[in-house]
Order: structure tokens, then C-alpha cells, then sequence
């Protein structure tokens, strides 16, 4: 088995099940027109939140990190009507093409984009009492996964979870001794997972279209 093949199958399920619409094709499409980097989630993985959206019913959902604002159209239309998703972004010029391409999907009453940094939002939202999401996307700078992972925790109703993507960079992640800080991160993230009796984790690899890589998956018990 190489890349090409796990490229194949992941089209073949993209094809089957999570087939792209206009609105999400132009939002990748909009990636390159304002030379921003191709790093958002592949199809399958979006339509992989979604189930996940729907299976804990996700009304309230937080995401990390919004680039072209991709995953969160992939989000967004899991929600009920009267749901609501809060994305946070921290590149204004990242945030104001996301914007474009959310209220191109027509999700704009769906959607609250904040500018600003991941872990200053967070505080923010505790601050301001709103917290009890369902759903938590974790996908923004990898050096303090851990702390985001913390920070969501106060955010997150007791039986909502938290996924955190790009926690296994193409088996770096088995170098303890990396200097990747991204690397080292999501170390960090992983073994405090493995400790964290607030949560029942695990981590799924992820192969095809994008390079190898993972994504943890954690239920906050209630
Ligand atoms: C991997 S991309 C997100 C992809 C997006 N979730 C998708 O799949 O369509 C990571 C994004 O996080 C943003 N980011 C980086 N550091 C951040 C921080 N400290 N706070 C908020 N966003 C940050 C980057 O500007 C970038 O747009």
C-alpha cells in the first residue's frame, strides 16, 4: 500500500459520501486565489465531523483555527437551526476570506467568527459563562495543543468531544526527542490524554489525499 493508493480510496469515498458542492470546491478554490496555504481538512474528514456533530447533537460547537473557513461549512451544516458554531482565527486576512466563504454557504447566522488568538478567545468564552459546547475542534498552531486541549475542557458539557487534528505527523510523533515544536506539541497533547481521567480517549490515523497523520478523539465523562 503507498500514497497513491490511500489517494485513490479517499476519493472513492469522497465520491460515494462526501461528495463536495460548489460552495465548498470554491472555498478550496479560494485558498489559492488569495495564496493562502492548502491545509484544510479533506473531504472525508469534514463529513467525518459531521456524523460526529450529529452524534452527540451537537448544537453548540467550537472550532480552532477557521483558515478559508472549510471544515466549518463541513460543521455548520450539521447544526439544527437554532444551533450556532464559534470558530476562532487568528490571521485577519485568513478570517476575512473564511468570512466570504461562509456567507457563500449561507451560514452566516450559523456561524461566529472571532479574530484573535485561540487561547485568548477561550478565556474570553469562559469568562462570559459561554461554555456547555457539545463539539470541539481543535486545529490551530500545534505547539500548545495541550493547553487548548485543557482550556476546551472547561468549555465542554460533561459527554460532549474533543478532536484534535494532526496529532500524529507522519509518525514523527514516535521521536521523543524531535525539535519539531509541533512535534513536541502534539507529544505533549497525546501523553496527557493517556493521564486525564476527565476524559475516555483514543487517537484514529488518518491516510489519504493529505499526508499521513492522526486525529485524537476524546469523550468528556460524565
Ligand atoms: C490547519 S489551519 C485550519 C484549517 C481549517 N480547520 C480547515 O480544515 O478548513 C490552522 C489555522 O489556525 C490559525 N491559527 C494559528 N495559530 C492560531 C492561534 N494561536 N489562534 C487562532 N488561530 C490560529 C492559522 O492562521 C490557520 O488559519
Amino acid at each position: 500500500m503507498d500514497q497513491q493508493m490511500f489517494e485513490k480510496v479517499d476519493g472513492y469515498i469522497s465520491q460515494l459520501l462526501a461528495p463536495e458542492d460548489e460552495v465548498l470546491r470554491q472555498t478550496i478554490k479560494s485558498l489559492d486565489e488569495a495564496e493562502m496555504p492548502q491545509i484544510s481538512i479533506t473531504a472525508n474528514q469534514g463529513k467525518f465531523l459531521q456524523v460526529i456533530a450529529l452524534m452527540c447533537n451537537a448544537k453548540k460547537i467550537l472550532e480552532l483555527g477557521t483558515l478559508g473557513g472549510y471544515s466549518t461549512i463541513w460543521m455548520a451544516r450539521a447544526l439544527p437551526a437554532d444551533g450556532k458554531i464559534v470558530t476562532v482565527e487568528f490571521d485577519p486576512h485568513h478570517a476575512s476570506i473564511a468570512r466570504k466563504n461562509i456567507e457563500n454557504a449561507g451560514l452566516l447566522e450559523k456561524v461566529d467568527l472571532r479574530v484573535g488568538k485561540a487561547s485568548e478567545v477561550m478565556e474570553q468564552l469562559k469568562e462570559s459563562g459561554e461554555i456547555n459546547f457539545d463539539l470541539i475542534f481543535i486545529d490551530a498552531d500545534k505547539p500548545p495543543y495541550k493547553e487548548y486541549f485543557e482550556a476546551a475542557l472547561d468549555l465542554a458539557r460533561p459527554g460532549a468531544v474533543i478532536i484534535c487534528d494532526n496529532v500524529i505527523r507522519e509518525g514523527k510523533v514516535l521521536d521523543e526527542n524531535s525539535s519539531d515544536d509541533r512535534v513536541a506539541g502534539v507529544r505533549r497533547l497525546n501523553q496527557m490524554l493517556s493521564e486525564n481521567t476527565k476524559v475516555t480517549a483514543t487517537i484514529l490515523q488518518t491516510v489519504g489525499a493529505k499526508e499521513y497523520d492522526g486525529m485524537a478523539i476524546a469523550f468528556v465523562n460524565k
